[in-house]
């Protein structure tokens, strides 16, 4: 059923590598030139003293969304609109997650990225189901890879909750990590409704088609370190994330995300105490990247949320129409799931793969 067994090469901690001092980066991480990020731009994108204002991604505040304003909560969902048809990112603040929890997960995964790596070692991955600390996505022979190391785990559904896979150190990290999914999946909760609304169903009937109480949520805390020749790789290869929605807690001193927009990738800048939120490949995604630098590590959490595993996923029927018909043959997550892990980060060409020849 799952032929994902082991890693094709032995794995290298791209931290070790890192730390060893090394001036220049091995040959497999390097990218072919197209593929490069153009650093230079980046600086120019965060040059504030810059006449023309910098692109970003849209800011929305939840506030109103908690609230008994009508219009004012109709306000909140027409800007996530806007957002999903227009970028498939935003941020969003005011959004009911406790900050200092938001501070503390952080802390917590770059206080576990800095223990010994053999403390490290023990959690190590396998490609079966990727839980635990990895330093690569994809099982292809001889793929070019990516500037970082992640740790990853299950909340949901409860049968894959594993709390023994979770790191033990530090000590806090278990129960940080666990209050933190609670209050990050309820937000994602609240965001699918938003959005079921916003494609003009009612606001259960996404969440519902995504298998209501029994859906997947899953964490990657990524650890991008510092990085000798940051022109020549990425952090993490342009990609879109195969879920429903991904909540990231960005680092707040280094950026790093970048978001594409036509043939520009434009870098976010995180505000303090907002999430990054994108919609993934089951509503409708956007590509994306991350580059790395050679002064500061950066850590980043992402919280996928996904369809019930084994559902039929196909549109809403309410939404399909003789001229506007279903784009993709029906499929379960877990079979789509299966080609992310097989080939690892390439762009959208997983999904548009799919489309049917119509
Ligand atoms: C991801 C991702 C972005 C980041 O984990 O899928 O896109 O900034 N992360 O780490
Ligand atoms: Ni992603």
């Amino acid at each position: 059923m799952n032929c994902l067994q082991s890693w094709p090469e032995p794995i290298v901690r791209v931290q070790s590598l890192s730390e060893s001092g090394i001036k220049s980066i091995p040959e497999r991480y390097i990218k072919p030139p197209l593929h490069r990020p153009s650093l230079k731009s980046t600086d120019d994108d965060f040059r504030t003293n810059n006449d023309q204002p910098r692109m970003n991604i849209p800011v929305i505040d939840l506030q109103n969304m908690f609230g008994q304003d009508k219009a004012l909560r109709d306000e909140t969902l027409r800007s996530v609109s806007s957002a999903c048809r227009e970028w498939g990112f935003f941020q969003v603040v005011n959004h009911g997650v406790s900050h200092e929890l938001m501070r503390s997960a952080r802390e917590v995964w770059r206080q576990f990225f800095k223990l010994p790596v053999e403390v490290k070692q023990e959690y190590a991955n396998s490609p079966t189901t990727y839980e635990g600390y990895g330093s690569r996505l994809g099982v292809e022979k001889g793929a070019k890879l990516d500037w970082s190391d992640y740790f990853f785990l299950h909340y949901m559904p409860h049968s894959l909750r594993n709390q023994s896979k979770w790191p033990a150190l530090p000590p806090s990290c278990r129960d940080l990590v666990a209050e933190y999914g609670d209050q990050v999946v309820k937000l994602c909760g609240e965001l699918m409704k938003m959005l079921s609304v916003n494609l003009g169903l009612g606001e259960d009937q996404l969440p519902d088609a995504f298998g209501g109480e029994n859906i997947g949520a899953c964490l990657r805390v990524n650890f991008y370190p510092k990085c000798p020749q940051p022109d020549l790789t990425l952090g993490l290869s342009p990609h879109s994330d195969p879920g429903g929605l991904t909540l990231l807690l960005p680092d707040e001193n280094v950026a790093g995300l970048q978001v594409r927009r036509a043939n520009n990738w434009i870098t976010v800048k995180p505000i303090p105490n907002a999430f990054i939120v994108n919609i993934g490949d089951q509503i409708q995604s956007v590509e994306h990247r991350v580059i790395v630098n050679s002064e500061k590590e950066r850590v980043s959490l992402a919280l996928f949320y996904n369809p019930k595993s084994d559902l039929l996923i196909q549109p809403m029927k309410e939404l399909v129409t003789k001229n506007r018909p279903a784009l993709y043959p029906p499929m379960t997550y877990d079979e789509y799931r299966l080609f992310m892990r097989t080939k690892g980060p390439c762009g959208k060409t997983q999904v548009d793969s799919l489309k049917s020849n119509t």
